[in-house]
């Protein structure tokens, strides 16, 4: 990420910000909610409801089928949207955006497609020990069709990719697939030196960013990817909008993945053309209102900026380390770099030997909502020798006071298991 400039105030507004987010207004088990699960799924604000109204109330109506007004708007009002995500990721062009249900889905439509055109016994796939299972299952599902070969880039001790054998592991392999942030460890991958080494040894890359997108200045044109997949519940949009971004000249030459309508250019009882970028990879009605809801979200956190999103990520997760591990001491492991410019603001606790669902339960008698489990990232739970772990994860909305009632149910969640009888 390139440093801000001085001049440009990087703090935000926390309590403005919360208040734009009619979901946080409430409490839970008699306590105001503190929301601390934005790497599972982050609220959504006004701006982005009212969006979804709008839509619904006024133009609701299918996209690039009716020549009537509120159709017409209904499409201008999506390929807005598709506009707004192409400059928010600095894609050099809109039809490079292919909006698909998740980032999950992003993927696989490119080992789907990319990968069973180009793919076969003997070729290697590159992914790394800290893939969430969507950057995992589609490449497995590929290499038992196929014959792929699977390779696993390892991890240092302190959860950052370690890169000493890279070029030796890249050596024969198609495709890098790496996330550019863990949604366990909150590690941040270096995505322009792995890009670069892919390329050297010939590969093609494709970058999940489903955790790195919401959080920070995005630009894939900088990170000389391949492919790059994310979601938009994760960056204050809806559920059921993700994003593949791809090279053109890549998607031009890729199959369709899903057929039926929107996809084709013509159909005759022989065969099927398929339809120009991006339009080919979008078979059947798209989640219009989802995409729109997206747009909206994109112009949300532009206004506030991504390189605020990012400062005051790096200054909550620098006051959450180290206020944390000061009160807790060795009660207390948080998993992942120590490094704040290395990291996002995810953190995967263990906290003495309570187990993580009954931490969760704990909290959330107390109104914090945090996710407890493997987080859908088994080969690296494995890795750290636990089977879960409680994971807060930050955003926008969080401020001190969130962390500092963690570190309290922390504490209660301690003493309430460390007396309970055997
Ligand atoms: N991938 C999401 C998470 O990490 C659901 O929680």
């Amino acid at each position: 990420m390139t440093p801000p400039p001085d001049s440009i105030d990087m703090s935000l507004d926390t309590a403005a910000i919360k208040a734009d987010f009619p979901l946080l207004k409430q409490e839970v088990n008699g306590q105001p909610i503190v929301y601390l699960d934005s790497g599972a799924t982050s609220q959504k604000p006004r701006q982005v409801l009212d969006t979804l109204d709008r839509y619904y109330e006024e133009i609701n109506a299918n996209v690039h089928r009716g020549a009537y007004h509120i159709a017409e708007q209904a499409t201008s009002a999506m390929e807005d949207a598709r506009e707004a995500v192409q400059r928010f990721i600095g894609a050099p062009s809109s039809s490079e955006i292919i909006f698909t249900k998740n980032a999950t889905e992003a993927i696989n439509l490119v080992a789907y497609s990319w990968g069973r055109a180009n793919l076969t016994e003997g070729d290697a796939i590159l992914i790394t020990a800290l893939e969430h299972h969507a950057n995992i299952v589609p490449w497995q599902q590929l290499a038992a069709e196929r014959g792929v070969e699977i390779r696993w880039l390892p991890l240092t001790d302190d959860g950052r990719l370690d890169l000493t054998d890279l070029d030796q592991m890249l050596d024969g392999v198609s495709l890098f697939a790496f996330s550019a942030a863990s949604n366990v460890l909150g590690t941040l991958t270096p995505v322009r030196q792995l890009a670069d080494a892919a390329h050297g040894a010939g590969a093609l890359c494709l970058v999940d960013a489903s955790q790195a997108v919401p959080h920070m200045p995005t630009d894939v044109t900088e990170w000389d990817c391949d492919f790059m997949a994310f979601t938009g519940h994760k960056m204050c949009g809806p559920t059921g909008v993700g994003v593949l971004w791809g090279r053109t000249e890549l998607l031009d030459a890729m199959p369709p993945f899903l057929g039926g309508g929107e996809m084709i250019l013509n159909v005759t009882r022989e065969g099927f053309v398929p339809n120009e970028l991006p339009w080919k990879f979008e078979a059947g009605t798209p989640p219009i209102a989802e995409i729109i809801g997206l747009g909206s979200a994109i112009t949300y956190l532009e206004a506030i900026g991504m390189d605020a999103v990012r400062a005051h990520e790096v200054a909550l997760t620098d006051y959450a380390l180290r206020t944390l591990r000061e009160r807790h001491g060795d009660d207390l492991i948080i998993h992942g770099p120590v490094d704040t410019t290395k990291r996002g603001g995810v953190l995967s606790i263990c906290y003495r030997d309570v187990h993580p669902h009954d931490l969760s339960q704990v909290l959330d008698q107390r109104g914090i909502c945090v996710r407890a489990g493997h987080h859908c990232a088994k080969p690296l739970m494995k890795l750290l020798g636990v089977g879960a772990t409680a994971r807060a994860s930050l955003y926008i909305y969080n401020d001190e006071s969130d962390v500092d009632l963690l570190s309290d149910g922390l504490a209660e969640a301690g003493d309430f298991f460390s007396h309970q009888p055997d």
